[in-house]
Formats: structure tokens, sequence, C-alpha cells
């Protein structure tokens, strides 16, 4: 990428961005944004390709997971505090039915850009440009809200470093302490799963109070003390990302200083388009969302174009086809990975693929389809004697009620009391922990099935 430069994206065919019609606000903001300082440094994001390198070969499990946009209005340290805290619970179930360390990854601190269906929504035959996230315009259905305004970016800086700043005291500052494994409990009171969590958390203390009594060293209980937690977000919004691009000191190579993990959405995978342009020259771990109609020469493609050099934990693909069609579309694309022997890690987002509409009229996933696709999904791998490295949630941790079913069944009828999210539906906490049971399960089958590599006699 000897002559990629951070504007270049300019040139190519654009797709899902919003037009601004003020460009000299547009300039001014992209200016400023430019000399703020970046929100995630190099050498955290090369720590995290080196845990997704993990991942690639089964050494570590991917849990990324968050919003699926965050917005402006429902910013608060309580939201943020109780996602963190489910997605620890996650890690620690996941841990202990994996047994390989949890790279935790949130939709976090950046997912403020949105792809949409239609260019434009009706209500009532009244025609608006859709809602593209804050970032871009208002959520609010009048006209002078829905236009793009440039100045949203800043807001969206300020919100994300604020965000991450919050993520980096709770990883190191003592919550997520692992023996606080106990205080983390939510309020699971009656749910089964809080049942089987407590399980697990007793057998995570009596294995603390064991190390204690051997007199483990400092270092492991330091370890023990703090988690890493990394930041992504999809690279949509690319005079964003351009301005928050820097130039690593170390390497000298540039990097998205907007978040530790940029991905590529479904819609703006073009191997030529502005989006994969972008993401090509950025030193950070890139995911790609993998839909239904990606052939495996679209995929041979944009590994060529995303990961010339081969390298393990660059090059996350996030499958998302839908229950019942994991089996019509993966193998095919693990054996255009095979053919190329190439490095990438291999997620399951079984959130986008089951979206519908409910009778009630609001947009739903049902959770069974959900668990269907994660199913599948683990099964293609083991069949094709790939490996599966991770999941992608749409989820909080507040108890909302957005996905129907689950152990705790939300009905279509209910799916009016809680209904948050600026976009799609978001798993809630107890379906959450539900599913991170479900694929510890399926983690554990698989570390009893696949044989180890020949021992050295
Ligand atoms: C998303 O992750 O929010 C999203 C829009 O996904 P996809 O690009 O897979 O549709
Ligand atoms: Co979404």
């Amino acid at each position: 990428m000897a002559d990629w430069v951070k504007s270049g994206w300019r040139n190519k065919p654009r797709v899902q961005m919003p037009v601004y019609t003020d460009a000299e606000t547009l300039s001014a903001t992209e200016a400023q944004l430019a000399k703020y300082p970046p929100l995630v440094f190099a050498g955290e994001a090369r720590t995290l390709k080196a845990a997704l390198g993990q991942a690639s070969r089964g050494e570590a499990f991917v849990l990324q997971g968050g919003d699926c946009a965050e917005s402006f209005s429902n910013f608060s340290a309580d939201s943020i505090r109780d996602t963190f805290k489910v997605m620890l619970q996650m890690a620690m179930v996941l841990t202990y039915g994996a047994k390989v360390p949890i790279v935790k990854i949130g939709r976090m601190a950046g997912q403020f850009a949105k792809p949409r269906s239609a260019p434009t929504e009706t209500i009532d035959g009244v025609e608006l440009p859709s809602y593209r996230g804050d970032i871009i315009n208002g959520f609010d259905f009048n006209a002078v809200s829905r236009v793009p305004d440039p100045k949203r970016m800043l807001q969206a800086y300020t919100q994300a470093a604020a965000t991450l700043n919050l993520l980096r005291a709770f990883s190191t500052g003592g919550y997520a302490d692992v023996h606080q494994v106990h205080a983390w409990t939510l309020g699971f009171t009656q749910s089964d799963e809080a049942a089987k969590y407590r399980e697990v958390a007793n057998r995570i203390s009596d294995a603390l109070d064991f190390m204690k009594a051997a007199g483990v060293s400092q270092d492991a209980a330091h370890t023990l003390q703090s988690v890493d937690m990394y930041t992504s977000h999809e690279s949509l919004l690319l005079e964003y990302e351009e301005a928050l691009c820097r130039i690593d000191s170390t390497s000298g190579k540039p990097i998205a200083g907007s978040g530790h993990m940029i991905w590529i959405g479904d819609r703006t995978r073009q191997p030529d388009g502005a989006h994969v342009e972008f993401a090509s020259g950025v030193q950070n771990p890139i995911g790609l969302k993998c839909g239904p109609s990606i052939t495996s020469g679209h995929l041979k493609a944009l590994m060529a174009r995303l990961n010339p050099e081969n390298e393990a934990g660059r090059l996350t693909l996030i499958a998302r086809f839908g229950a019942g069609q994991v089996g019509d579309h993966l193998p095919r694309l693990i054996r255009a990975v095979q053919e190329e022997g190439a490095n990438v890690v291999w997620t399951c987002d079984p959130m986008h693929g089951n979206t519908i509409k409910s009778t009630s009229g609001y947009k739903t996933r049902p959770f069974d389809s959900v668990l269907r696709e994660v199913r599948e999904f683990f099964e293609v791998h083991n069949a094709e004697g790939s490996i599966p490295g991770g999941v992608h949630f749409e989820m909080t941790g507040q108890d909302v009620t957005e996905c129907t079913g689950g152990v705790r069944a939300v009905t279509d009828e209910d799916l009016s009391d809680r209904y948050h999210t600026a976009c799609d539906p978001r798993l809630n906490a107890s379906q959450s922990l539900e599913l991170a049971f479900l694929v510890a399960e399926e983690l554990s089958n698989r570390r009893d099935t696949v044989q180890p590599v020949a021992a050295a006699v």
C-alpha cells in the first residue's frame, strides 16, 4: 500500500454516505477533528491484532457486542456500565466453556453511523431522508432533523472519548477484578441463567481461593484484577475516519484513531469502493461482514485487498446469513479461505440475517433464530474442519424488550414496553447471558470432539 493516502477513498465510488449540503461547515469540522487527539493508540490496535491472531488459531475466542447504534440521547454512565458488566459475565461463562482467553470488543465508543436499506422513509404519506445514525442526522421525523449536519461528528467524538474513558477506568480500576465475579449479578435474581451463572461464579471463586492458598504469584493476581476491553465500529462515515487517521510514530504507518477495530458493512464491501479503499491502508484489525450475496470470488478479492501480507489477526470475517441459511453460504466461503491458505478469524453475527417485522409492527429478532444461527455456524465449521473464532452480537445491559423469546419469554405484545433501540433490536441482559451459555456449551463440545494434534513422544 505504498501509494495509499487517507483521502484516497474520495476518488472511489461510495454508497451509504450522506450528501452534506454545507461544504464550508463540513471542511471546518474535518479540520477541527484532524487536530484532536486520536481516541486509540497504535500499540493498543497491535495488541488486539495479536489477540485476534490467537483467535484465528483457536487459542482465544472473540466476544464482540454492543449497540446497533449508539445514540446521543441514551448516553449515560449506567448504560455503559451495564453493557460492560454483561460482557464481563458473558466472557466469564465463555472462558469457562472454551478454556481459552476471551477477546472482548465493544460495539462502543464510535458506533454511530448506519447503512440503511432505503434512502428515504415514508410515514403517513410524508417522505423524508432516512435516519443514518446520530453522527449524521437526527432520529426525529421532521425535515430539519433529517438534514445531515457535519457538526454532529464533533459530538460523536466527544461521546466516544467519554465512553472510552469510562471503559478504561472500569477495565483497570478494580471493577473488572475477577474476585468481583459474584457482584456482577445485575438483576438476574429469578432467571435460570442467574442460577447457572452463580454456579459458574462459585466454581471460579473456589479456584481463586485455591490459587490464593497455593500462593500463586502477585503477577497472576494482577492479571485477574484487570481486563482488556477494546472498541470497534463500522467505518462508514469516511469523513470522520479520515479526520481521525494518524501516522503511528513507531511503524510510520497509518492507523485509524477512531477505534481499535473497524469493520466494513455488508452493504459497503465493494472491492473497488470507497470503504474498502480506506480500510486497506490502515493498520488496525479489520472486520468484514459477509452476507448471503458474497461469492467466493468476492471474498478472495477482498482478502487480497485487505490482507495482502496474510497477517494473522488483521482480518475477521463476520458471517451473517440468517438461521437456516448458514449451510447454503458458509461452506463455500470457508473453502475459499482454505484454498487461499488465508489467516482469518471467523465470527458469527446471528443478528443481521434474522430481523423480521413483528405482528405488533416492531422490527424484532426471534431469540430462537439467533440461537439456531449460532448452532449452525458451529456445525458448519466442525464439518469443514475450520475454526469458529468468535461471536458478534447486538446487545445491551439494560432490560429492554426488543428481541422476542428467551427464557423470560418476551412476546410480540411485550415489545412496546421497553423498545429503546435507535436502530436494530438488541438482546437484553438476560438473553445475552443465555446465549453465552449456549456458545460455551458448543465450545466445550467442540473441545471434547476435536482431537489434539498427535503428541510428540
Ligand atoms: C450492523 O452491524 O449494524 C450492520 C448494519 O450490519 P450488516 O452490515 O452486516 O448489515
Ligand atoms: Co444493526
